[in-house]
């Protein structure tokens, strides 16, 4: 208290010795976060730190109404800066710091010129109205991405790039921030997103919705989904459950919301504690879409999960949510990971052990396709989720497991996840921290698994 005072009192006597800086012009943000596998994605100069998301939507007419309040910090003097914003979609307004700023709007990227320069280090507030008939995007690798319509409303999965389709931001993944959503819809549908159910009030027909997911978040974690579906909010066995179901997705659904608590019980004993206040997840009816997606805290189902995709899904919760690649190349984080974890889960459950998994996917022939791609690069974005980022990646970690013995392998992973927790790490980082951890020398093992074509040697 006493020292808190006294820095007080030391600011306060700086302060009018400081020279007041004069305004600088400042110079444009960059267009792009730098990744190779999505040059356009992301954005330089601010640091987004909160959306406030408002959305109404109509399934009928497929309508869309939004204002995302976005509070960020400048990393430059900004003269101006972009958000990223599909140019179908029409921005109406945009006041930064509550006056008016220019805009314009092409392809994916939303340019704001603010009246006044944004100064450097500086905290700001943009808003942006916008309107539109959202519709998905196509992925290099084909998948629907976005605000994908379903029959009764939206299957909202975003990785890579479908954040794009249906609100403003710094969509890539090294920026992360808090989210609130709130949304409206009519009163026969149910609008689930990410965190915390704080509120449901209907008047008139419509029903909104608040969400408050208060960890930092990536943006293509996102997700608003809109449908005809059965909302439950329970404590179950220590953790707050939120699940949607639409009564028409394939599969039995009974006991959906019951199965959370042991695959979390168990990841948190290997991984360290969940990271989130609730979990949960929302399972619709969308064949078409056909792939599920660890969308954060709640991830989203295109039918009710089998134990494996389940545990796939909450094991991303750590490794690819809370903890999260920083260029898209480094997916295997992800996606390796999360496969790991269907092992383990399908060893405890006694279905199948991680060894004959293991063994099944080494199985290939040398000279598939498969061990051509090295795990720690796909080599661009059609390959982002190829079986060689999900299989050879698991089997990476399977490997090291057994390089290293199972005591230092969880201690890497618990590592893994607690120094990053809610941050962002590269494939370069885990090497560095798997050597530290164990004390070994791990460079030919790396190599082999996560560098080099071929397929490596036991
Ligand atoms: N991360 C998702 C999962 O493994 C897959 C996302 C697929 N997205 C795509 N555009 N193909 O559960
Ligand atoms: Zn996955």
């Amino acid at each position: 208290m006493k020292r808190l005072l006294a820095l007080t009192a030391a600011a306060f006597l700086t302060l009018p010795l400081t020279p007041a800086a004069a305004d600088p012009a400042g110079t444009p943000g960059a267009p792009g976060a730098g990744d190779p596998y999505f040059p356009g994605q992301g954005n330089g100069g601010y640091d987004a730190l909160h959306y406030d998301l408002t959305l109404g939507y109509d399934p009928d007419s497929g309508r869309l109404s939004g204002r995302a309040v976005i509070a960020a910090r400048a990393t430059q003097a900004l003269s101006r800066f972009n958000l990223d914003l599909v140019d179908t979609l029409s921005v109406r307004s945009v006041t930064v710091d509550g006056r008016p700023a220019s805009h314009a709007q092409s392809g994916s990227e939303l340019v704001v010129t603010p009246a006044r320069p944004v100064r450097d280090r500086r905290g700001f507030s943009v808003v942006v109205r916008y309107d539109g008939q959202p519709t998905h995007v196509i992925d290099p690798d084909g998948a629907m991405d976005g605000w994908i319509k379903t029959g009764d409303g939206v299957y909202n999965a975003n990785e890579p790039q479908g954040a794009i389709t249906w609100y403003p931001g710094n969509h890539h993944m090294t920026d992360k921030a808090t989210y609130r959503f709130t949304v409206t819809v009519p009163s026969s549908r149910v609008a689930v997103a990410n965190g915390d159910l704080v509120r449901k009030a209907s008047k008139g027909g419509r029903t909104t919705y608040v969400w408050n997911s208060r960890e930092p978040m990536a943006g293509y974690l996102a997700t608003v989904s809109i449908g005809i579906a059965q909302l439950t909010d329970r404590r179950i066995g220590g953790y707050r459950v939120t699940t949607s179901v639409d009564p028409q997705a394939a599969g039995d659904a009974t006991g959906f919301a019951e199965r959370h608590p042991p695959v979390l019980d168990f990841f948190s004993g290997l991984f360290g504690p969940y990271p989130y206040s609730s979990t949960g997840g929302i399972v619709d009816h969308a064949p078409e879409v056909g792939y599920a997606l660890e969308t954060q805290t709640r991830p989203i189902y295109p039918r009710v999960p089998s134990q494996s995709l389940l545990a796939h899904e909450l094991a991303h919760q750590w490794f690819g949510n809370s903890v999260t690649p920083t260029l898209w190349r480094d997916i295997w984080l992800n996606e390796g990971f999360a496969t790991y974890g269907e092992w383990l889960w399908a060893d405890k459950l006694g279905t199948q052990s991680v060894q004959a998994a293991f063994d099944e996917a080494y199985a290939r022939p040398a000279e598939d396709d498969f061990w051509q791609v090295p795990t720690a690069d796909p080599g661009g974005p059609e390959n982002l989720f190829h079986a060689p980022v999900y299989d050879r990646g698991a089997m990476t970690l399977h490997v090291l497991r057994g390089a290293v013995g199972d005591a230092a392998f969880f201690a890497i992973l618990r590592a893994w996840a607690g120094e990053h927790r809610y941050g962002n790490a590269d494939t370069a980082a885990f090497v560095a921290l798997s050597e530290r951890v164990s004390g070994q020398d791990l460079g030919a093992l790396f190599d082999a698994w996560l560098f080099k074509p071929g397929k490596p040697s036991l």
